[in-house]
């Protein structure tokens, strides 16, 4: 008998059909069982990240079959590998990112998607790793090529990727300007290394941030936001400065006067980490390769701000979702 057939039912979160997230679930279910390419983990803890939300709601651009157990990234032990999966065996701690399972004591995973966790840390550390930070260095590094003493203007920047964003800008020697929509998300930013801090519920917010970045603007804007924000700050780009399209936590997908990129040749850039992983493998392991580095330096505490067990899952999104979360939510298993 192998380690799978001693266990087949197991506890998930369960979306049965796209709706508002209070009609999700903690139900009872099959255990999923290792098919050949396939990996079947032990999870140990997963993070929300705010596509989680989305897909719920049947408001993502992906959009799985139901039932479906959401839940984009987790870490946990290998429990059983299915033929042709050589690289981890069971009883391996690892971290994965499958876009959907991860909310369920054991999610199946395909093989490519699974990686080593990095010996020094721990699961909740793994999980909300990889595709927070992984986005936000794309976004910084081969996205807006942002260099030592420039400013970065970072809206959101109390959110998963905003707070990374923070850190890695640190990092990178950048000048750093939090936004973000109350006094309590900013001191967040603060306590992460941002330089200055810019409450964007104030109307007169571009003021603020104009006293900050004077006349020359600033070099880089990472937008996780969207709405009525983006152009009052992109109005805030210097000459050649870039502006990256990362999110619309917002809702709205705002509609920018193109004269606005041609003055002061600023450039608006895309920012897509689940495509450019995939184009761009080489390009990843060296992004994780540097993360891990300074993970394991003590350079990169991971901003982790709220642990909950399966059943304050529910709960969680819903603040995620009506903006009363900060940095990153892990559920424990
Ligand atoms: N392009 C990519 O590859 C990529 C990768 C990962 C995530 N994303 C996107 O990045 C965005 C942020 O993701 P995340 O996981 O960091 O989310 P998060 O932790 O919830 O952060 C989102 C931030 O947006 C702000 N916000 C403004 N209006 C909001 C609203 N109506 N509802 C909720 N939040 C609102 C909130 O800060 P304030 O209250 O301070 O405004 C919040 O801190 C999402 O749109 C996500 O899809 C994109």
């Amino acid at each position: 008998m192998n380690a799978h057939n001693e266990r087949t039912a197991m506890r998930a979160l369960v979306c049965k059909q796209f709706a508002p997230l209070d009609q999700l679930s903690v139900d009872t279910i099959d255990t999923p069982t290792a098919i050949a390419g396939h990996v079947v983990i032990q999870v140990k803890a997963a993070s929300l990240n705010f596509p989680d939300a989305l897909m719920c709601q049947g408001l993502y651009q992906v959009k799985p079959p139901t039932p479906f157990v959401p839940g984009a990234e987790f870490a946990g032990i290998v429990h059983e590998v299915g033929d042709g999966v050589t690289h981890v065996k069971a009883g391996d701690r690892v971290i994965a990112q499958t876009g959907t399972g991860g909310f369920g004591e054991y999610a199946l995973a395909p093989a490519q998607r699974v990686a080593p966790l990095p010996p020094p840390m721990s699961f909740s550390d793994g999980a909300a790793f990889v595709m927070t930070y992984g986005t936000s260095f794309h976004a910084l590094k081969d996205v807006a090529a942002l260099q030592a003493g420039e400013t970065i203007l970072i809206l959101g920047a109390s959110g998963g990727v905003g707070t990374a964003a923070i850190q890695l800008a640190k990092l990178m020697g950048a000048t750093v300007i939090a936004a973000a929509s109350t006094d309590e998300k900013l001191a967040l930013c603060k306590s992460l290394g941002a330089d200055h801090l810019v409450n964007y519920s104030n109307e007169n917010w571009r003021d603020q941030l104009n006293a900050v970045v004077g006349k020359s603007g600033v070099n880089v804007i990472y937008d996780a936001v969207g709405g009525a924000y983006s152009e009052t700050a992109l109005r805030s780009l210097g000459w050649r400065g870039r502006y990256l399209v990362v999110g619309f936590a917002a809702g709205d997908i705002p509609k920018i006067p193109l004269n606005l990129a041609l003055l002061k040749e600023r450039k608006i850039l895309g920012v897509y980490w689940g495509d450019a992983v995939a184009n761009d493998p080489k390009m990843h392991m060296a992004n994780m390769r540097q993360l891990a580095t300074w993970f394991a330096e003590g350079k990169l505490p991971i901003a982790i701000t709220e642990r909950v067990s399966l059943d304050g899952t529910i709960d969680a999104l819903k603040r995620l979702a009506s903006r009363k979360a900060m940095g990153k939510i892990v559920v424990e298993l």
